[in-house]
């Protein structure tokens, strides 16, 4: 198994967001993650269909869309025709999980089921042979830039158990915090994919940023030989 990198756009200069997805690219992005906040789910706003559209212009790389919304089921459609590639809903707030895994995956999207640092693993059980990713928020959502929470280390190699006990290879994707100083031990944790806003966009060189924390997480990745 090996490990890709999801620079989140949030902290991005969105004037130039054409010019950044690029730097990122540049530097080993292997996806591109684009958060999308209701200001509902979670106490912030920030972009929608018309933003992914645009960045799918500009890419060739999947778009990994992350639904922080309180009626993630009202936007499957309209994130889909935008170009998702991934759609990643929120555990909480979906009282009918596996109805919206299965609309995701007939708009021809891949699944995934958020989960935030207070939700149990107990929210995913009974859809862990059915998703095609496990997002494991490492902070509270709802902003870029903060401290990455320690405790997802553990809870990510919980969902890893969880996944292997259903026989799934989903991968498990580690969001917020994710910095040179953590990845190695998230990607050595069981996470395969990796979201890095602020230690990519919130430098000088996103360029150079990326293909640093890549090089690190392939190297944890290798270590642990997955
Ligand atoms: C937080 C978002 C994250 C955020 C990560 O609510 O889901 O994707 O952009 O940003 P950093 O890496 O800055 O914590
Ligand atoms: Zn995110």
């Amino acid at each position: 198994m090996t490990v890709r990198l999801a620079p989140s756009i949030l902290s991005a200069d969105f004037a130039s967001l054409g010019a950044q997805v690029a730097a990122a690219e540049r530097g080993g992005a292997d996806l591109i993650h684009v958060d999308v906040m209701d200001g509902h789910f979670v106490p912030n706003l920030t972009m929608g269909p018309a933003v992914v559209a645009a960045v799918r212009r500009v890419t060739t790389l999947p778009l990994d869309v992350h639904l922080m919304v309180t009626d993630p089921d009202r936007f499957l459609d309209a994130f889909a025709e935008a170009g998702a590639g991934i759609l990643t809903v929120h555990a909480e707030v979906l009282p009918h999980l596996s109805r919206t895994i299965q609309a995701i995956k007939q708009l021809g999207c891949l699944a995934g089921v958020a989960l935030n640092p207070s939700t149990p693993l107990s929210a995913i059980e009974e859809v862990a042979g059915e998703v095609d990713l496990v997002l494991v928020m490492s902070v509270n959502p709802g902003f870029g830039g903060q401290s990455f929470l320690r405790n997802s280390e553990s809870k990510i190699a919980r969902v890893r158990q969880l996944l292997t006990g259903a026989r799934s290879v989903a991968d498990i994707e580690v969001d917020g915090g994710i910095d040179p100083g953590n990845v190695g031990l998230v990607v050595a944790a069981g996470a395969t994919m990796i979201v890095a806003g602020a230690s990519i966009f919130g430098t000088k060189d996103p360029e150079s940023a990326a293909r640093t924390l890549k090089g690190l997480a392939l190297e944890a990745a290798g270590a642990g030989r997955r």
